[in-house]
């Protein structure tokens, strides 16, 4: 076993992802312990979660502070180190050709609210981000004060869906809508894009002729309890490593992209 690594994790909802990663932990089945718990709403259920385990929480209301950026756009400034060319020059979530206004009403507000989760993460220390149902995108300007090292990524997602199928809001809704006969979910490290990062961890699980996408959703998130303390113990036992690999995108091109390979267990 490796030594514990230390956990943040940020939710949006009921939180039973963390309550998987924080009920391994208790067991001693994981080399890892939750440090804290944020949230961009004050409604998440899985802040409860966090204080019945003690565990200290806290919440940066990014809708309070969206509408108050967009009331009134003189009263939020950006973080004093917001760089918006290199925003700009690094993300993945708009196409090119994006309204200038959108882009910068966008990323504005939103370094505003990353500043005050980063300020709040500051206050404890961390090895590893667990993204657990939180919903909303980070922005480069987040993830580079994040990420120190390009080949070692600090904040994992967990996605409904098998990616890069259905990335977006409601892979499960997207996955049963389609008509998929096989639904799933991912953990990948979050990179510039949407749901768009390197893969460390996938599972599937059949769709059945009558499941409803409730059911759909209950078998996807049975798998996710598994799956997503499974990636976080490869971290923790530093087995996860960061690559660049080449792949035909289909158009005809070659491209390349940053892909996870899992390294065997160590001898010792
Ligand atoms: C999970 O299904 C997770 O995959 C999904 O939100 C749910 C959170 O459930 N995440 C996303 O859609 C991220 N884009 P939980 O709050 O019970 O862990």
């Amino acid at each position: 076993m490796s030594n514990k690594i230390r956990v943040g994790a940020l939710i949006s909802g009921g939180g039973t992802n963390l309550q998987a990663i924080i009920d391994r932990s208790l067991a001693g089945q994981l080399d890892a312990h939750i440090v804290f718990v944020g949230s961009d709403t004050p409604r998440a259920g899985g802040l409860e979660r966090a204080g019945k385990h003690h565990i200290p929480r806290f919440c940066v209301d990014y809708s309070d502070i969206i509408r108050r950026y967009r009331e009134d756009p003189g009263g939020i400034s950006p973080p004093p180190d917001f760089d918006m060319d290199r925003v700009l020059s690094r993300q993945h979530l708009f196409p090119p050709g994006t309204d200038p206004g959108t882009l910068t009403r966008f990323f504005t507000a939103r370094a505003a609210a990353e500043a005050a989760l980063l300020e709040q993460m500051a206050v404890h220390g961390f090895d590893l981000l667990v993204l657990a149902g939180f919903m909303r995108t980070l922005t480069p300007y987040f993830i580079d004060r994040v990420n120190g090292d390009p080949e070692k990524p600090r904040i994992m997602n967990i996605h409904p869906a098998i990616l890069p199928a259905f990335p977006g809001v409601d892979g499960y809704g997207d996955t049963y809508r389609y008509g998929c006969k096989v639904g799933g979910c991912t953990v990948h490290f979050v990179d510039y894009g949407e749901d768009s990062g390197p893969i460390i961890g996938q599972r599937a699980f059949p769709i059945a002729p009558g499941d409803s996408l409730d059911a759909v959703k209950e078998k996807g998130l049975r798998q996710e309890w598994e799956l997503y303390p499974e990636c976080i113990q490869l971290y923790a036992e530093n087995r996860l490593r960061v690559v660049r690999r080449g792949y035909a995108p289909g158009d005809g091109r070659t491209a390349e992209r940053s892909v996870v390979e899992i390294l065997a267990r160590s001898a010792s």
